[in-house]
């Protein structure tokens, strides 16, 4: 099967989050399955010079933008995992210092941006002599895709053009601007309605995916519940209802190449399951670096996270400023909104010696704490899949989390069954809750046998993508002749 994923972000050439690591390592796992399977994406600053082998395609994109016309050229990569990458070239948008922001301000053009990249997709996806049976989207950048391979169909003459999957990495970003901007589609106003691309008389990129694409997935099966729900359905849930027949929870895998304990790069000290003297360096190493006593017995917790209400950064605050005074360390690597860093900043300050705050983006470092940490803190408030706690798990590093979309899938709590417990869930999105959780973790760490247990159930947690990836095939199946 030839499928193309496109993608604002895939790992190793841009990441702010989990779908650049999910993205990639789909690619990945489907070329493994004997999948021909492409990825496109924008080329952004420095990528060139990072993959010198990198060679320019003999293409030129000159596509119509509203009133305008804008041009691009085309580079591809072919990694030794046999996947192709195609990188849309686009200076004026993409030759930037930041992916969607730059400091705490989104450029005011990511509209433009966006449907621009998602006509180099169709374009891609019509006139390659590599056709793809099926384009795979990923989030609302590329929401639009659908709808303009339809209207192509419909009015420009693409006969028989291939089904679309679009999957939703996270339905709180969706990609809403003014009206006026849908100019820029060069679609027909009949793509835009309640039931289509409009969203209170406002454009809405993923909202047209969700109307518009042939199957539509998510991160995990309890998100697909969850995004059906008035709670969490981000005011989309009424359009995701109409769809549910088309759409499926298929919890991420992970890249168990990147994310491996026993050859991690990144790690001063190697381990695994059999020797785990190493995950003890680790710790004393990552206390040193961050300037914490290094100090084998007291439990150290860690957080690596976008710093955004999702993840649940109040109530983690509020239960830390409570338990902090108990004899544990804690260490937070994070960036994102200037009020939560002072949150973590304040906290520090009151515990010295305790806690330890890293902002910004640091992937080694987000490779030692997962190793030298004892528990893995993720209270988010809703989750799609997260794919933290599942590095957390093969890292023996237990992860305390709340109890929504894929941390319910992929963490087991005692008291769901006793003998595989692997983590913490609490339920209530209460700072008293995660408190209460924490305090679970200080009674498990206490007891060698019991710690030693939830170490074993963790690190032999299996999320590879030799699982999931048929699910993917599944879906796409489900929508090609
Ligand atoms: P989300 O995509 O919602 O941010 P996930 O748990 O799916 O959450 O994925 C987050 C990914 O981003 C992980 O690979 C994590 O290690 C990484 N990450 C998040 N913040 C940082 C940071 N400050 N430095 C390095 N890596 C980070
Ligand atoms: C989003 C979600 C996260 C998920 C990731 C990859 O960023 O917030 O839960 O793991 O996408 O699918």
């Amino acid at each position: 099967m030839k499928i193309l994923l496109a993608s604002s972000e895939v790992y190793p050439f841009s990441k702010t989050g989990g779908l650049a690591d999910m993205v990639g390592s789909l690619g990945v796992a489907l070329v493994n399955a004997g999948q021909e399977a492409r990825i496109v994406t924008p080329l952004y600053r420095g990528l060139r010079d990072k993959f010198p082998r990198m060679t320019r395609v003999n293409w030129k994109f000159d596509l119509p933008m509203g009133e305008r016309h804008v041009q691009a050229d085309l580079w591809e990569l072919d990694l030794d995992s046999g996947l192709k990458i195609y990188f849309v070239d686009q200076p004026d948008y993409f030759d930037r210092a930041g992916i969607y922001q730059e400091g705490q301000f989104s450029y005011a053009d990511n509209a433009e941006r966006f449907i621009f990249f998602s006509k180099c997709v169709v374009n891609l996806a019509r006139y390659l002599a590599w056709r793809p049976d099926i384009v795979h989207l990923h989030d609302w950048q590329v929401g639009l895709v659908p709808a303009l391979i339809q209207h192509q169909r419909d009015s420009a003459g693409w006969g028989k053009p291939p089904p679309t999957c679009l999957t939703i990495h996270n339905l709180a970003y969706q990609g809403t601007f003014p009206a006026a901007v849908y100019a820029l589609t060069n679609l027909p106003k009949l793509f835009f309605h309640t039931e289509g691309a409009e969203y209170f008389g406002m454009l809405n990129c993923l909202k047209a995916g969700i109307a518009f694409a042939d199957v539509i997935t998510t991160v995990s099966p309890r998100y697909a519940r969850e995004i059906t729900t008035e709670e969490l359905g981000c005011g989309l849930d009424g359009v995701l209802r109409r769809r549910r027949a088309h759409l499926v929870g298929i919890l991420n895998g992970v890249d168990y190449q990147e994310w491996n304990p026993a050859k991690d790069p990144h790690l001063p000290a190697p381990f695994s399951l059999s020797k785990l003297a190493g995950k003890k360096k680790n710790k004393a190493a990552l206390q040193t670096f961050v300037a914490l006593p290094v100090a084998e017995n007291i439990p150290l917790y860690g957080t690596i996270s976008r710093l955004a209400e999702q993840k649940g950064v109040d109530i983690q605050l509020a239960a830390l400023a409570e338990m902090l005074n108990a004899d544990i360390q804690f260490i937070l690597l994070g960036s994102g909104s200037a009020e939560y860093e002072l949150g973590y900043r304040e906290l520090a300050r009151r515990f010295p010696g305790k806690i330890a705050v890293q902002f910004g983006y640091n992937e080694s470092l987000a490779h030692q704490i997962e190793a030298g940490c004892d528990f893995f803190l993720m209270p988010s408030r809703f989750e799609p899949c997260g794919l933290n706690q599942m590095y957390s798990l093969r890292y023996g590093t237990i992860p305390i989390v709340r109890a929504t979309g894929g941390l319910d899938d992929s963490v087991i709590d005692y008291g769901e069954q006793t003998d595989k417990a692997n983590g913490i869930k609490f339920y209530e999105y209460t700072s008293r809750a995660l408190a209460k959780a924490i305090r679970k973790s200080l009674a498990i760490y206490h007891q060698p046998e019991l710690i030693r247990q939830y170490r074993r159930n963790a690190m032999r947690a299996d999320f590879s993508w030799g699982k999931t990836v048929d699910e993917y095939l599944e879906a796409y199946r489900t929508v090609m002749q």
